[in-house]
Parts: C-alpha cells; sequence; structure tokens
C-alpha cells in the first residue's frame, strides 16, 4: 500500500509539475513551476467520461480534501455521499428522463451519447448543506477543493447544481431518501468524476473584474 502511494505521489508530480511543454500552463511557469497554480489553471469542467470506475480511494482523497475547505467558525454543516453504483445512476436517469418528457426540460436528456443525468460521469458526490449564514459558502469552497483534487490525482471532474431540481420533486423523493442525508440537511450541489474523455479549451475569463484599490 505505502509503495503504490509513493508510485502514485511521484505519478502525480510528474503530471501536474509543468515539465513538458504541451503540459505547460504558461501563466504560471512565467512566474515559477508551481503544481497548484498549474491545477487550477488547467481544471476545466469535463462532461464526457470513459467507462472506467474511479477507485475508491481516489474518492475518499477527494471527499477528504472536501471537508478541508475552509468553512465559517468550523461549523461544518455539511454532509458528503459519494454514489458510484452505476444501478442508482442508471435509475435516477431513467426517473429524470421519465419525469422530463412532455415539459421544456425533455430537450436536456435528448443527447443520444448521454450516459446519466450528471454529466455523464461514473461518480457522483453529493454536497448536502444544514441552512445557516455561511453555508452555501462553506460547500462552494468544499467543492472547489474537490474539483482540484480530482484534477491532481488525473481525473475529470465537473459541478452541478442542474441535477438536483428532480430531487425535490415527488418522483426524486426515493432518491433523495436513499442518500440519508440528516434531518435539515438539504442538497446544494454535486461534482459528477471519472476519467476526462475530453480536452475542453478554457471558457474565457475577463480579467478586467480585477482591480487594485490604491
Ligand atoms: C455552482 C455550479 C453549478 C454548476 N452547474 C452545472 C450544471 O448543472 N451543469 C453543467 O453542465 N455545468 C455546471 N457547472 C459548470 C460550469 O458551467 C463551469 O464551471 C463554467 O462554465 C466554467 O467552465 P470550467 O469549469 O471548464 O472552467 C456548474 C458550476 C458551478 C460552480
Amino acid at each position: 500500500m505505502k509503495k503504490l502511494c509513493i508510485a502514485m505521489c511521484a505519478m502525480i508530480m510528474a503530471t501536474s509539475c509543468c515539465n513538458s511543454p504541451k503540459e505547460c500552463n504558461k501563466e504560471c511557469c512565467e512566474q515559477e513551476c508551481n503544481p497548484v497554480i498549474e491545477t487550477i489553471m488547467s481544471r476545466r469542467s469535463i462532461r464526457k467520461y470513459k467507462d472506467q470506475a474511479v477507485p475508491r480511494e481516489l474518492l475518499d482523497k477527494i471527499a477528504e480534501c472536501g471537508i478541508n475547505a475552509p468553512n465559517g467558525m468550523n461549523a461544518q454543516q455539511w454532509e458528503v455521499r459519494i454514489v458510484d453504483n452505476p444501478e442508482w445512476l442508471k435509475s435516477v436517469t431513467e426517473a429524470q428522463v421519465k419525469a422530463a418528457a412532455g415539459t421544456p426540460m425533455e430537450k436536456m436528456f435528448s443527447d443520444p451519447d448521454m450516459k446519466n443525468a450528471f454529466r455523464n460521469a461514473p461518480a457522483v458526490i453529493f454536497i448536502a448543506h444544514k441552512p445557516g449564514m455561511c453555508t452555501q459558502i462553506d460547500c462552494g469552497l468544499m467543492a472547489g477543493n474537490m474539483v482540484l483534487a480530482a484534477k491532481s490525482l488525473g481525473l475529470g471532474s465537473i459541478c452541478m447544481m442542474g441535477p438536483l431540481g428532480f430531487f425535490s420533486r415527488p418522483e426524486g423523493e426515493p432518491f433523495l431518501k436513499s442518500l440519508n442525508l440528516s434531518d435539515g440537511y438539504q442538497l446544494l450541489l454535486c461534482v459528477g468524476v471519472g476519467y476526462a474523455d475530453e480536452e475542453p479549451e478554457a471558457r474565457p475569463r475577463n480579467k478586467d473584474v480585477i482591480k487594485y484599490v490604491e
């Protein structure tokens, strides 16, 4: 196990550090080779995944990175549920497709390549919060940690809120129940994780929003 861990760390360092010109993120290399910045700058939302399960050790690590996010007063008013059971993902998708039939939502499920309602990710991490002053922000930071951890472990990921509306509908109730959230906790967002089968370009960012106040 220890050997596997050392090998994994070496692999992560080799892939995340920008030592090959192709992998290199220019902005990070202009300053210095920094694997954290490289991970942040090269992460993209992934909507196509290989048919390959994610080892639970990696999902555990991603979730653990999530709960290590900064959070207001360290109150940790959040819960995390990981689903990597393809049957669960299939049945919730079928139920969503059925519920959307004849509504404007129907279009969302018309893609013939769709594998599931979570942008095809083979594992989905649900994040719930007990509504409070900081809890939405806390959960956003948690999801941020998760997507960066996933990237650093060689995985693709995507934050999603869209597929969660279904869980508050009567048809979604059995699935919500099966997540077994504690009383008072509400689903807020989810993170799909898997081996990426696409390399999307970065979506443009507006740098003008950043200003110094002298
Ligand atoms: C809170 C949140 C909710 C999101 N919900 C969805 C979603 O439901 N479906 C989806 O395809 N992408 C969703 N996204 C992904 C965004 O579309 C994506 O992060 C954004 O376009 C920037 O692209 P990038 O992540 O590749 O940099 C969500 C992202 C965030 C942070």
